[in-house]
């Protein structure tokens, strides 16, 4: 049932430009408009809200981050990600036109559960993004957008995470579209690039051979270091989560422009450092920050795999190792950059001979608090 694959995790890696084009099937109407009909929350409800706060934990906390940046600057309404486990007991501020989107794969993860308890208590909308349909988290909410990934058997989530990014823009597109905001140009354009990413996510994952050759030459070391700005910070976080979950291996991700304020010190001769570059054709100022940031680690030792967008040859001058994805919006690449970190990871587990579908001490529910 492995269909050929070495384990159900590079299977699920596989399978994820049909996930995403399963998610987004019959959601994007002819004329562009998004259309979430399982959604029982009416426009004028989305035009209520006011502020949103999303929960959720590990894998499903990193796409709430990603979706943080598409919310805010799709429809300039504050958004906060919060990880479930710590959101109900610092109190926090919420009311009747706050929308709170609790995001599990599972539908059952206790901590994400809790945290959607206390926002209904407080009079939150909820709307959760769950994988699995009739799940607690989706049946206790007022409105729901299930993702369509599939059965994810691997302990360590991949497809799920990329659709319940898609699954998330989505939701900012369309709280964008019924607000009628000034980007309605770009939100349109972005739509267009969404719907053709299945297609680019494919073509990436013709090239993984490469990056399963480049993670096996990593597999003695001690740690490995992700780093990342925008949107590339928490494609950072997961890089290391996933590495931390199946080798065992000390891995971090950091905001970019942290280093300097501490981090940078982990860095001594041959410390791998992965670089999550953003296309340097939008936010070119960011693309400029990071180049000087591998400048930065380069000139400590570091040995740096860059993640760049194809024909930026700039960030790939300055890398010791480069990884190419296809073009992409900024905001849309986690969709493609959070590829080679999961293949990067389990081809590094591999190599250290552990098990890629169940890491010790861990489930794929987490029912406890
Ligand atoms: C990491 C992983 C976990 C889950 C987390 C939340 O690969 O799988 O970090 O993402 O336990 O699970 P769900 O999404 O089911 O609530």
């Amino acid at each position: 049932e492995k269909g050929g694959f070495d384990s159900f995790m590079l299977k699920e890696i596989a399978e994820q430009p049909q996930a995403v084009a399963d998610t987004l099937r019959g959601r994007v109407g002819e004329n562009g408009e998004i259309v979430l009909d399982e959604v029982r929350m009416s426009d004028q409800d989305f035009r209520d809200i006011d502020k949103v706060f999303i929960v959720a934990c590990g894998t499903s906390y990193h796409a709430g981050l990603v979706t943080k940046y598409a919310i805010e600057h799709w429809t300039r309404i504050p958004c906060e990600v919060e990880l479930a486990s710590e959101f109900r007991y610092r109190d926090p501020v919420l009311d009747r036109s706050t929308m709170v989107i609790a995001i599990s794969q599972s539908g059952e993860t206790m901590d994400t559960l809790m945290a959607l308890r206390h926002a209904k208590d407080q009079k939150a909308r909820v709307l959760s993004i769950s994988n699995t349909v009739g799940s607690t988290i989706p049946r206790e909410s007022h409105a729901v957008l299930y993702t369509r990934a599939g059965l994810e058997v691997a302990v360590a989530s991949t497809k799920a995470f990329l659709t319940q990014l898609a699954a998330c823009y989505l939701v900012g597109l369309h709280l964008a579209q019924v607000r009628g905001i000034k980007y309605a140009d770009e939100v349109a354009s972005v739509l267009r690039e969404l719907v053709a990413t299945p297609e680019k996510i494919d073509s990436l994952l013709e090239k993984m051979e490469e990056v399963r050759d480049l993670a096996r030459q990593f597999s003695a070391c001690q740690r490995v270091l992700f780093i990342g700005r925008h949107v590339g910070y928490p494609v950072a976080l997961e890089g290391a989560l996933k590495l931390k979950e199946l080798a065992y291996m000390h891995a971090e991700g950091f905001a970019a422009g942290e280093l300097k304020h501490g981090p940078i010190s982990l860095i001594d001769d041959g410390t791998p450092v992965v670089a999550i570059v953003p296309s340097p054709r939008g936010r070119s100022l960011l693309h400029d920050k990071i180049v000087s940031n591998i400048q930065e680690v380069k000139a400590r030792g570091a040995t740096v795999i860059a993640i760049c967008e194809e024909g930026d040859h700039i960030a790939a001058t300055h890398a010791d190792h480069v990884i190419f994805t296809p073009q992409s919006p900024t905001l849309l690449a986690p969709l493609l950059t959070a590829v080679p970190m999961q293949v990067f990871a389990c081809e590094l587990a591999s190599a250290l001979g552990h098990d890629i579908d169940q890491p010790r001490n861990l489930a794929k529910s987490v029912t406890v608090e």
